[in-house]
């Protein structure tokens, strides 16, 4: 069945954030070589976007303590983008000794998460990216930059889309490729993604420098999805393996699964490159090494029709 045959041909990025945003989130912490390993099995499944880690303080998170001998030591793919979060300068020198090639920021939009998650203000926050920015762009570096709590906040409810989509333009505004939206404590629905998008598109913010961070929380983040596709956003972050729940939720589901995603995306008939059975076996390996069985759907039910898995 060919769903979406008006789409000739658009491709949807499939941006990976397992290592990075999974595994932070995860008690584990796991071996330089575990990652590199997993890291190469997202590669093999044709993800072409894989977020490997993060250049923040190792006491803020630990599990991502081993940045510098990770990167170095990568077997980087050609056509394979692995970009890494920079809370500041010093995460960017170490970034750049470690070999980047392309990098993410990340603020909020409300003041009390980005407060908790990063110690500054979204305006401070914005102050410290600058420089950042301003030298990843001299050396060439694809960029991005995250707005957290785009939907709610867990210390401030509800948030207005339109503080959001200012952050965005802030972002926007120091050089950044692309902003990513992300529902933090996966809380949004449907018609607040449409809101969020139309509000940014008003704004300014061209549509194809828009991406998506959902959680599967509430079980709304394929939903999500579905009408961040209908309003014209090609780019979905997702973890494989479903890893990484949520600091603020105890016990509840993390990151939207790959592959949750890329099921869903096959069978609507989108193109993104991805294989489903790779991703299953880069599911299947975190698992193992984390130690536990693979909580996902799709981990759970296998695609369908039913494919084989090596
Ligand atoms: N890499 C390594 N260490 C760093 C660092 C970096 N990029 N930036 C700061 N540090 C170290 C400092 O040297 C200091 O170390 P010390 O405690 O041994 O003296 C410590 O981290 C605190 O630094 P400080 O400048 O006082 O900042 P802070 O305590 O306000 O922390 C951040 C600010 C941004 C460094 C820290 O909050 C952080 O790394 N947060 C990351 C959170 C995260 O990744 N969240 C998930 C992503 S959404
Ligand atoms: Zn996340």
């Amino acid at each position: 069945m060919d769903a979406r045959p008006a789409m000739g041909g658009e491709r949807v990025r499939v941006y990976e954030v397992g290592p990075r945003d999974g595994l932070q989130n995860e008690s584990t912490i796991l071996s330089s070589d575990v990652k590199a390993t997993f890291i190469g099995l997202l590669g093999d499944a044709g993800l072409r976007e894989i977020e490997a880690t993060s250049f923040v303080s190792p006491r803020a998170i630990p599990q991502l303590a081993d940045a510098d001998a990770l990167l170095a030591g990568l077997d980087r793919r050609p056509g394979v983008r692995y970009p890494v979060l920079v809370p500041n300068v010093r995460g960017l020198a170490r970034a750049e000794a470690a070999g980047a090639d392309s990098l993410a920021v990340f603020t909020a939009a409300t003041d009390a998460f980005t407060r908790a998650n990063i110690g500054m203000s979204i305006a401070e926050s914005v102050t410290a990216f600058a420089p950042v920015l301003e030298r990843g762009a001299d050396l060439g570096w694809w960029q991005r930059g995250y707005v957290s709590t785009a939907f709610g906040c867990p210390f401030d409810g509800r948030v207005d889309p339109r503080r959001a989509v200012e952050v965005a333009l802030r972002l926007l505004d120091l050089g950044v490729d692309e902003v990513c939206f992300g529902d933090t404590i996966g809380v949004g629905v449907p018609g607040q993604v449409a809101e969020l998008t139309g509000l940014a598109v008003d704004a300014g913010i061209a549509v194809d420098r828009i991406a998506f961070h959902f959680h599967d929380t509430r079980g709304t983040a394929l939903a999500n999805v579905s009408a961040g596709l209908d309003a014209g956003v090609r780019c979905f972050d997702s973890s494989t393996g479903g890893t990484g729940g949520c600091p603020y939720a105890p016990g509840a589901a993390g990151n939207l699964a790959t592959e949750d995603l890329v099921y869903f995306l096959d069978a609507s008939g989108w193109d993104h490159g991805v294989s489903l059975p790779g991703v299953l076996t880069a599911a299947r390996f975190m698992a193992a090494a984390l130690g536990r069985p693979l909580a996902t759907k799709v981990g759970q039910a296998g695609g369908w029709p039913v494919t084989p898995v090596d």
